[in-house]
């Protein structure tokens, strides 16, 4: 059965949640699900905005039929052609083949390669600055390359002033009843998901994320529609700030992210001593194990805060397996402005603190401070270089408070 939301008079929401996905994209955990948006105009066209994911698009195909009351689709604008968006396009042509559906150059190129488009399927291909007419509503486009992909689009209709911002904006976990984001406490129950969205699947792009807010801040934006999460008509600042943070890659809070791989507990002991003496001088320290908690989450956490510590034993010659690859992941996501330190452990030959600074050199901006270096495990003297790591670190934090 169909499931609507209305957005406004005219706007209608006609997505689909997905509850059951276990990893988005194939990698990204999704405990509390994912909400795939799209959104049905009904002006004298007809406008679907995006499509959903295959898993979930019978919810889409009911949605729009029962929206449309009757009416055939006109347009089908597609933003972004990732297939979390763009897979139910097959259905949704063969349910209205006189549709047109609406692109630029790049997206006409991608949906060929993805799927199988007969060629009698109009086409109407736009360029940035474009305006489609649709009755009352003029849509301007407006190119948002590799936010997240580089033949993303998002429009601006200038006569609800509304952004539909394709990716941007968006937030993992799905819609539980509510669509828009005034409706919950969204900083304390969806902002850490917004951040492990945003972080992951935008992280690397923050320059081109930096240049479609200066795109938007040109416009005057009543709502904005994501194709991901709650959609915004109050409070907009609640989710442009910390966009404009993340973006240009400063930490929301001064405190330390310690990360750590053990293989005996003798690692780990090392980062919870470190922790404790942070936290004895009113320091705030967040703590994962690599090899426990997803990348995901830390990778998030990594943005967030100003200070990162990283410890890991010498493993092959080199940095634990999964420190090795988060840290690896980390740098892709282009992390930067950070001050961070090391604690490495070796039996025989240490070399995973060096291994790992070499990894971080790579990224802007990198204050690197202390290194402990650990022979098996914590002994008095390297106690004492603890204390010391705990002390350059306070002296670091005491600089950004
Ligand atoms: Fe939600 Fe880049 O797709």
């Amino acid at each position: 059965m169909y499931n609507i939301k209305k957005i406004t008079e005219n706007l209608l929401w006609v997505g689909a949640n997905d509850r059951r996905l276990a990893m988005f994209e194939g990698v990204y955990s999704v405990p509390d699900g994912v909400s795939y948006n799209a959104y049905l105009l009904l002006d004298e066209k007809t406008v679907l905005f995006d499509t959903v994911d295959k898993a979930v698009q019978e919810r889409l195909l009911e949605n729009l039929e029962e929206g449309l009351n009757g009416r055939t689709l006109d347009y089908l604008i597609m933003q972004h052609i990732e297939p979390d968006h763009s897979a139910a396009v097959i259905n949704v042509l063969r349910q209205y083949p006189d549709v047109t559906l609406v692109l630029n150059e790049k997206s006409s190129a991608f949906v060929s390669q993805f799927f199988n488009i007969d060629e009698s399927v109009k086409r109407l291909i736009v360029k940035e600055g474009d305006i489609l007419t649709t009755g009352k509503h003029h849509l301007h486009f407006v190119n948002a390359p590799m936010v997240h992909w580089p033949e993303v689009m998002v429009t601006y209709d200038a006569t609800s002033k509304i952004l539909f911002s394709a990716d941007g904006f968006g937030s993992f976990g799905a819609l539980n009843g509510a669509i828009f984001a005034d409706e919950v406490d969204f900083a304390r129950d969806y902002l850490d998901e917004a951040r492990r969205y945003y972080t992951n699947i935008v992280g690397k792009y923050g320059a081109q994320v930096q240049s479609l807010l200066k795109k938007a801040s040109g416009l005057d934006i009543a709502m904005i529609c994501p194709l991901h999460g709650f959609v915004w008509r109050k409070n907009l600042n609640e989710i442009i700030n910390p966009y404009l943070k993340w973006s240009s890659y400063e930490p929301e809070e001064n405190g330390v992210m310690i990360a750590y791989a053990s293989v005996y507990g003798n690692t780990e002991n090392a980062a919870e001593i470190l922790a404790s003496r942070l936290w004895e001088k009113g320091i705030k320290t967040v703590m994962f194990d690599v090899s426990v908690t997803p990348a995901s989450d830390i990778i998030s956490a990594a943005f967030k805060w100003s200070h990162l510590v990283f410890a890991s034993p010498t493993y092959n010659a080199g940095i634990f397996v999964t420190m090795e690859a988060l840290i690896n992941d980390l740098v892709s996501h282009n992390i930067q402005n950070r001050t961070i330190a090391f604690i490495e452990n070796g039996s025989w030959v240490a070399t995973s603190g060096k291994q790992m600074r070499e990894k971080f050199e790579k990224c802007k901006n990198i204050n690197f401070i202390g290194e402990v270096s650990i022979k098996s495990s914590v002994k008095a003297d390297k106690l004492e270089e603890i204390n010391a790591l705990a002390h350059e670190i306070e002296e670091s934090w005491q600089k950004h408070a």
